[in-house]
C-alpha cells in the first residue's frame, strides 16, 4: 500500500507519540534524528521501541527516521528500535545508493537475531540532502528490494551549500532545489519505488500546503511529508483521485478496450494514445488501494 501522508513524530515525544495514530495518515515516520536534541536520543529510541511494541499495526505503517549511517547515533538507533518490528527506516543524508546496501547489511544480521523475517523492514532514503548525493542519484537505478520510497529535501541541502534561504523572492523554490525535487522524482521512478514529496514547513499555510501537493501529484509524486497533524487531510485529498479523475480514466479504459486494435482514439475532441492509457490505469488503480 503506498501512503498518501507520511506523518513525521518527534520520537521523543510521549504526547506527540500518543496523538499520531489518530491523525488520519497513512504513515507515521517516528524521529530519531533531527528533530530530537541530542540528550534525548536515549529516551527516544527507548519511547519508541515501546510505542512500536504496543502500537495497533493496522491503522498506518510505521517507519523510523535513524540518524545518518555514518554516526554512532545511528548504530544506536538500529540495535535500539528494531525489536519493534518497524516497516521500515528512513534514511537520512543518504550520500550514495551504497548506503542503502550497507544498511541493508545491517537489517539482515538484525533481522535473524530478533526473530524477524528476511527483507521484512523496508529503507526509505532521503536522497538529495548533501551535494555529493546530488551527483549519485543515477546510482538508484539498480536499487536494493528493500528500497520501498524516496524523497528529497531543501533544508538540510540549503545549509549544507551555504545558501542564506531556498527560496526566491516569491516565496517559491530557488533553481537548486527543484533541480533537488526533479532528480528525486526521476530517481524514484527509475528505482520502480514510490516518489515522495518533501515537508511544505510553514504548518499554518494551507493554501500552500494544498499547492504544492497538488503539484507534486501532477508531476508523478504520489505522497508527501507532513509534519504536523492538520496538514494530513490536505495531503490525502491532494493524493486521492477525484470522482471526475476516476469517471474520465475508467472512461479512457473502457474506450480502449471496446476498440482493440486502434492505436490512438479521441475522446471529447482529444486525442489518446498508449501513455493516456497508462495514466487512466495507474489514476484507477490508485483509487482501488484498500485503506481500511
Ligand atoms: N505529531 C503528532 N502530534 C503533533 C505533531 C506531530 N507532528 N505536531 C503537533 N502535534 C500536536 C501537538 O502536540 C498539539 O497537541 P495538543 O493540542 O494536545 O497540545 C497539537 O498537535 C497542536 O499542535 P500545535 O500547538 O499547533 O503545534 P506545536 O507548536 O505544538 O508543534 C511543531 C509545532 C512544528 C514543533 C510540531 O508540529 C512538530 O514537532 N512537528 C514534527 C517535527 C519533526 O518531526 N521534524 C522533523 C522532520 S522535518
Ligand atoms: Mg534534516
Amino acid at each position: 500500500m503506498m501512503p498518501r501522508t507520511w506523518l513525521f513524530v518527534p520520537g521523543d515525544s510521549e504526547k506527540k507519540l500518543g496523538k499520531g495514530a489518530g491523525a488520519g495518515a497513512d504513515a507515521l515516520i517516528i524521529d530519531l534524528e533531527d528533530s530530537v536534541a541530542a540528550a534525548r536520543r536515549p529516551i527516544a529510541r527507548e519511547l519508541t521501541c515501546e510505542y512500536l511494541r504496543n502500537a495497533d499495526r493496522s491503522i498506518c505503517q510505521l517507519y523510523v527516521r535513524i540518524n545518518p549511517l555514518d554516526t554512532t547515533d545511528a548504530l544506536l538507533d538500529l540495535t535500539g528500535i528494531i525489536a519493534g518490528k518497524p516497516d521500515g527506516l528512513l534514511l537520512p543524508k543518504a550520500e550514495t545508493v551504497e548506503d542503502s546496501n550497507r544498511l541493508s547489511y545491517y537489517l539482515d544480521a538484525l533481522e535473524v537475531a530478533n526473530g524477524l523475517e528476511q527483507g521484512a523492514v523496508k529503507i526509505f532514503p532521503l536522497a538529495t540532502e548533501t551535494p555529493g548525493a546530488m551527483l549519485t542519484l543515477g546510482g538508484y537505478r539498480k536499487v536494493n528490494s528493500r528500497v520501498s520510497a524516496l524523497s528529497w529535501g531543501a533544508e538540510d541541502l540549503s545549509a549544507a551549500i551555504g545558501a542564506s534561504t531556498n527560496r526566491d523572492d516569491d516565496g517559491e523554490l530557488s533553481a537548486p532545489y527543484i533541480l533537488a525535487r526533479s532528480l528525486c522524482l526521476m530517481a524514484a521512478h527509475a528505482a520502480g519505488v514510490q516518489a515522495v514529496d518533501t515537508v511544505h514547513p510553514d504548518f499554518r499555510d494551507d493554501a500552500g500546503l494544498q499547492r504544492s501537493s497538488k503539484h507534486a501529484r501532477r508531476d508523478g509524486f504520489s505522497g508527501k511529508i507532513a509534519i504536523h497533524p492538520n496538514q494530513v487531510a490536505i495531503i490525502n485529498e491532494a493524493f486521492t483521485p477525484s470522482k471526475d479523475e476516476i469517471a474520465h480514466a475508467q472512461a479512457v479504459i473502457d474506450l480502449f478496450a471496446a476498440n482493440p486494435d486502434a492505436g490512438t482514439l479521441s475522446l471529447d475532441g482529444k486525442m489518446l494514445d498508449k501513455p493516456h492509457l497508462t495514466q487512466a490505469l495507474r489514476v484507477v488503480a490508485f483509487a482501488n488501494i484498500d485503506r481500511s
